[in-house]
């Protein structure tokens, strides 16, 4: 495993650092604040609302023949905490379950500002026993409290951790490269990540932060899967990349370039109690090899979804 400076900076009494504070404070504004002035309701409605599954279906030349339709169930941003407590995070996890995915990605921010109840989430997540395991990188939120513990408590779960690390699974002797990278804020930064995790053939990038994908596009990774926008929280009625997470260009849904593909998820939970337009959600991706008969552009799959378990 190579090991990054960012290791450091995400380590140690993070708990009582700025950015911690900071997101208390914002906790508190956006949260706290608004639920005890309605008595309540605020957090009640928000937590009255489900999870969807969504599904999707995309394609690449570049990626393995030997897993077309491989389905990923992808997971992000459960912020478990005030806005997600653990008995429905363990129901989105059964949920998940019921799509009996091939792999599960989960992207980061698995807890909000601390990371007490997050063993059993995560113990949930690897119990579902995916074929090919499941796999997790970190995310801001994650960092805020204590990177190494959420780290060491996924890992003794049973959910590989990838910290700027290549993962390799293999199903029928086919071997597919997962890398993951460390939260990183900038294009720049989320490059720099890149440069130092990826070296040739991988085939899924998995990254908290979307700006990932323009490094995937200059290293041909076919997929790339990210959260983190929470899809904005709040979108235009049926035109969910046009919210309000304006500091990203890839805010939410499906996007290609090249023979690069990303899906950034809008999440299962929230930062702050209100979704609009924009539903919590478990992407179920069904990834498929383009040998050139298929349409150029990718399109969402029926629900239900189509893909066949990798041979
Ligand atoms: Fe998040």
């Amino acid at each position: 495993m190579k090991k990054n400076p960012a290791d450091a900076v995400s380590t140690g009494k993070a708990k009582t650092s700025a950015k911690y504070k900071r997101a208390r404070v914002r906790h508190f504004l956006f949260t706290v604040g608004p639920n005890r002035l309605s008595g309540g309701r605020v957090m009640r409605r928000h937590l009255s609302q489900n999870v969807v599954v969504k599904h999707i279906e995309t394609s690449s030349p570049q990626w393995p023949k030997a897993f077309d339709g491989l389905r990923i169930g992808h997971v992000s941003d459960f912020h478990l905490g005030e806005l997600l407590p653990l008995d429905r995070a363990i129901e989105v996890i059964r949920q998940l379950g019921d799509q009996r995915p091939d792999l599960i990605a989960c992207t980061g921010d698995v807890v909000d500002l601390r990371h007490d109840h997050a063993a059993p989430l995560l113990e949930a997540m690897a119990g579902l026993k995916a074929p090919l395991g499941a796999a997790l990188v970190l995310g801001n939120h994650d960092e805020l409290h204590c990177a190494d513990t959420v780290s060491r408590l996924a890992l003794n779960a049973g959910v590989k951790v990838l910290r700027n690390d290549v993962l390799e699974v293999h199903h029928h002797g086919n071997r597919l490269t997962i890398a993951g990278i460390h939260w990183a804020k900038s294009i720049r930064a989320c490059a720099r990540h890149i440069d130092e995790t990826c070296g040739e053939g991988v085939d899924l990038l998995l990254s908290h932060n979307p700006k990932a994908f323009h490094g995937a596009i200059d290293r041909n990774i076919p997929l790339t899967l990210s959260g983190h926008t929470h899809g904005g929280q709040i979108a235009m009625k049926n035109r969910p990349n046009t919210n309000i997470a304006l500091a990203h260009r890839h805010r939410a849904g499906l996007f290609s370039q090249g023979h690069s593909r990303l899906y950034v998820t809008s999440g299962v939970g929230a930062w702050f109690p209100l979704r609009i337009n924009c539903p919590a959600e478990i992407a179920m991706i069904t990834m498929r090899h383009d040998d050139g008969s298929r349409p150029s552009h990718e399109s969402p799959a029926p629900a239900g979804g189509n893909g066949k378990r990798p041979t």
